[in-house]
């Protein structure tokens, strides 16, 4: 490390030791944001160019020598220099170095304070439509899923105990819920971040002529910042982001749950693609889940990033702190660990192999219709509590004999209760049991083919809005 490089050496005689330096620099995070950053400054000093404040020449040698340090950031042969304290001194300082005054004239009517704001508000645009594209890709597979499997009936618990049946594709459309509602959310986030904060300088402004709405329209923002106080202090967008990826996390923290359980010898719903399982190095028959456990696991880190964050912006006073600088890392893994997940969640679920008759045969046990045929005393007239006492001692009687509903006799279900007509024992066949659920989101096939319709019209609508701010 080269001896601290700072822009305000003219107030100080002495510098920062080693340590000092280390402790105060976050290039090492931030080197992240270098395109958004140097976006942002070719659009400021082109503006400065076209208000008079700095000559075309020095804009156009700003803009070719931004666009060179970009190629070299990307081609890997840029040597960073950790005694630049972040990104935004490292470019500056390297495009002086090459153009020479006219780099020094870039930070005109600018301040780190504004420009790290809109750095991390172009970022944060960026990754919500990235992220937005894979939550799009896991609802398609879900989807796909939901159709390949569309009949098949499988136990719905509530507690993990067995409750009624329900159609696979009625459960998976169930998430595919939960990641519309996260794609709401990472569209509100994009929404909550396209506010350019640039032109609002140190804390108050600027006295030069500077005209943030070319500078917005250039950058792709939809409007520019009220108040300039605000607008370098404020994290918003970046907690709506975060909090955006943790829920999302959340429910996907569910299904890689849920994944895990059915891969079971006891459940035996799925088998996991060998590609998607690790073995035990001890243990020769072992086929573990570890992506889903990872995927359940890694929702910590987002719940604690969500935390850190929130706890970082508690009780800052106005305007810019250099707390703000500790934004960074919490935002940059929940996107990334996120985007991994999703991924991860996506091929897993689209080269499992499904065990429809594990599922079917589970949905025959536990003693699944009983509600429908305390429903079908009640329908014919029997008070409903009292209807399912009679079915509970029913229930009771079978669990005693070993035998299943299904298995008794019209006799049985006479002597239990006078009601039970002949065509009580029709009421429980399984297929039935699940195609009478025909209230609006229903598991009856009916239900789930519109409801399908409706997660795919959610999708639709949704990958054209991604389109569309993609191309803007
Ligand atoms: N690295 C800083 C951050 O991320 C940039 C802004 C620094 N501003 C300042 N006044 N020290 O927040």
């Amino acid at each position: 490390m080269t001896d601290a490089k700072t822009p305000w050496g003219g107030r100080f005689t002495g510098t920062p030791g080693e340590f000092q330096q280390r402790f105060g620099a976050s290039l090492g995070t931030d080197a992240r944001l270098y395109a958004e950053d140097i976006a942002g400054s070719i659009a400021h000093a082109r503006m400065l160019a076209s208000q008079g404040v700095i000559t075309g020449e020095d804009a156009a040698l700003i803009e070719a020598g931004l666009l060179g340090i970009q190629r070299d950031i990307e081609a890997g042969a840029f040597a960073f220099d950790l005694a630049d304290e972040d990104i935004h001194m490292a470019v500056e300082s390297e495009l002086t170095r090459r153009i020479g005054d006219a780099g020094k004239r870039l930070h005109t009517g600018r301040s780190r304070n504004d420009q790290v704001a809109t750095d991390m508000r172009l970022h944060a645009k960026r990754e919500a439509l990235r992220l937005l594209g894979s939550n799009a890709r896991l609802r398609s597979t879900l989807v796909r899923l939901a159709e390949e499997h569309e009949g098949v009936v499988m136990p719905g618990y509530t507690h993990l105990q067995k409750a009624q049946p329900v159609l696979l594709g009625h459960h998976l459309l169930a998430y595919t819920w939960m990641l519309t509602r996260d794609a709401r959310r990472l569209r509100f986030a994009y929404e909550a971040a396209d506010v350019l904060p640039l032109g609002s300088a140190a804390l108050a402004g600027t006295t030069f002529p500077l005209d943030r709405g070319a500078v917005a329209t250039e950058l792709g923002f939809s409007a520019v910042s009220a108040n300039s106080l605000d607008a370098v202090s404020d994290r918003d967008f970046a907690a709506d982001l975060v909090y955006a990826c943790t829920l999302g996390m959340v429910h996907l923290s569910r299904l890689a749950e849920e994944l895990v359980l059915w891969s079971t010898e006891e459940f035996g719903f799925i088998t996991m693609d060998d590609a998607w399982s690790t073995g035990s190095s001890i243990m020769p028959q072992k086929k573990n889940p570890d992506f889903a456990e990872l995927v359940r696991g890694k929702t910590g880190r987002l719940v604690g990033d969500l935390t850190g964050l929130l706890v970082t912006l508690k009780s800052l006073p106005l305007a810019y702190n250099k707390d703000l600088q500790e934004d960074k890392e919490p935002v940059f893994d929940a996107i990334d660990t996120l985007a991994d997940s999703l991924r991860a969640m996506e091929g897993m679920l689209s080269t499992m192999h499904v065990n429809e008759a594990r599922m079917a045969a589970g949905a025959l046990g536990g003693f699944m219709a009983a509600t429908d045929l305390a429903d079908y005393l009640a329908a014919h007239g029997v008070p409903f509590r009292e209807a399912h006492e009679v079915v509970g001692k029913l229930v009771l009687a079978c669990e005693r004999d070993g035998r299943r509903l299904q298995d008794l006799t019209h006799a049985e279900l006479e002597a239990a209760s006078p009601v039970f007509g002949a065509d009580a024992l029709a009421a429980i066949d399984i297929a039935s049991v699940v195609s009478r659920r025909t209230t609006e989101g229903g598991t009856a096939p009916v239900r789930v083919a519109e409801q399908l319709a409706q997660a795919s019209a959610a999708l639709a609508a949704d990958e054209r809005w991604i389109a569309e701010h993609l191309g803007e």
